[in-house]
């Protein structure tokens, strides 16, 4: 198929480069003229694993990139794949994509055949059809349901390992009207769905092959808020653990030895019940924050999600408590180690070090800190704190550490520890491992 997506962000060039890997001929539109180069290059515009070989294989070929939004009318289908941020109140702002749904539907003005858009940013339910549709309606003189075709086709990748997970979804979920609409969203996405009939079935033996994708074909509306539930539901299940952890920690129990225990219930699962510092990044706190303020727009009181993100925020200022109980703070040097919201990527968007680094400073610390790949994007967030370019410089002369990501090599720290003034840690990720010589303190263990 011939395919467009507008926005080459994280989630949009990663869709751009496993659509075009599928077989599909792909238009990636987007403003920035150094992303356009740098896809048409066939270089990856943001850092994510196994990007940069597809961006070479197809980039320039059949991934091509542009800021001319009229290359839209040699496609068959538009995703539109712009950020959703929040407003200062939490509330979702939609001002980039109605941009972009306006400049897609001034191009489609000149094209005569049926044209379906899909909206692939996370969006409050009712946005695609009350605000986006009309907008590409009106723009594009086109009729819904006609010549102007509308779905929602939720993305679900976890960055820093977007495209593995957008090739090995758990789910693809399509939210359409028109049987026109599931039928192209199918055919886009059948490499993965690999329910052709040319496979037979009755062949077992082949053990290597994977599972099918489930698809989910569902209303518009019940797709955009499928995307809102998984993200609400994950964020409020690592607040659960990190309550209860609150709690094991009060008891002197080992809220990870619990935490194995209830995960072999099948209706709990294993995954996503790490207790610590809490969730961050682009996705976690803008969805539950909107999901929350559209719920009281619309007249219900969302309480348990509004727990969730108060226990979130609460999480930072429980890890300085507890090095509190071990130091005086101000005056003292306090290394920070970890400034990405997760391991494996630079992003240090709502990382929990935002908050704790806040809180040291409050506390009249000095503060010195130490990421193997965030400091230069932390530096923009906190440009006058000391950053150090190892955990073992950060930790010399040190009078305590917190542990606020957890990167692997933390867990090898040892020696290092040595170099410290008084070797207080404080761990809150648990990733460094308790030894002698050390005073360790982990926030729910
Ligand atoms: C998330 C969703 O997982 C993804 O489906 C959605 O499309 C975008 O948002 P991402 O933000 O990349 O993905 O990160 P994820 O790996 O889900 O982690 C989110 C946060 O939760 C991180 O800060 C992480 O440290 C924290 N977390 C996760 C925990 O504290 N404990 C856990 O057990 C799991």
């Amino acid at each position: 198929m011939r395919v467009s997506i507008v926005g080459s962000g994280y989630v949009g060039t990663t869709l751009a480069a496993c659509l075009a890997e599928f077989g599909h001929r792909v238009v990636a539109v987007d403003i920035d003229e150094s992303t356009v180069a740098d896809v048409e290059n066939g270089v990856a515009p943001v850092h994510e694993p196994g990007l940069d070989d597809l961006l070479a294989r197809h980039g320039g070929d059949r991934l091509r990139a542009t800021t001319d939004y009229d290359r839209v009318r040699d496609t068959d289908v538009t995703f539109l794949a712009l950020p959703t941020p929040c407003d200062a109140d939490g509330r979702i702002d939609t001002g980039i994509i109605e941009a972009g749904a306006r400049s897609l539907g001034e191009a489609l003005a000149a094209k005569d055949d049926t044209h379906l858009v899909v909206v692939k940013s996370t969006v409050v339910p009712g946005t695609t059809e009350d605000v986006l549709a009309p907008v590409v309606a009106d723009a594009s003189g086109k009729t819904l349901g006609e010549d102007l075709l509308v779905g929602m086709n939720p993305e679900f990748l976890r960055e820093g390992s977007a495209v593995s997970d957008l090739q090995h979804p758990d789910k693809l979920v399509f939210g359409a009207r028109e049987e026109r609409a599931f039928e192209r969203l199918r055919e886009l996405y059948a490499p993965l769905r690999d329910d052709s009939d040319d496979h037979d079935d009755s062949d077992d033996s082949d053990g290597d092959r994977e599972p099918e994708t489930p698809v989910v074909e569902t209303g518009i509306r019940e797709a955009e808020m499928i995307k809102y539930a998984n993200n609400a539901f994950l964020a409020s299940k690592v607040s659960l653990v990190n309550e209860l952890g609150n709690v094991c920690k009060e008891f002197g129990v080992d809220a990870y030895e619990v935490a194995d225990a209830i995960g072999l219930d099948d209706r709990i699962g294993a995954k996503f019940l790490r207790s610590g510092v809490g969730w961050g990044g682009s996705c976690f706190p803008k969805d539950t924050s909107a999901l929350v303020t559209a719920a009281r727009d619309a007249g219900y009181e969302p309480e348990l999600l509004d727990t969730a993100i108060s226990v979130n925020d609460r999480q930072p200022e429980r890890l300085l408590s507890l090095l509190d109980d071990h130091l005086d703070v101000d005056g003292a040097r306090v290394a920070v180690l970890g400034l990405a919201f997760k391991p494996g990527t630079d992003d240090v968007r709502n990382s929990r070090a935002i908050p704790t680094i806040e809180g040291l400073l409050d506390r009249d610390a000095s503060v010195v800190a130490y990421d193997p790949v965030a400091a230069e994007n932390m530096r923009a967030h906190l440009p006058d704190i000391e950053y150090a370019d190892s955990a073992a410089t950060a930790l010399d002369g040190a009078d305590a550490a917190v542990v606020v990501t957890d990167w692997d090599e933390f867990a090898a720290l040892d020696d290092e520890f040595e170099a410290m003034c008084s070797p207080v840690v404080v761990d809150g990720r648990r990733i460094v491992t308790r030894r002698e010589g050390i005073e360790y303190e982990g926030l729910t263990w």
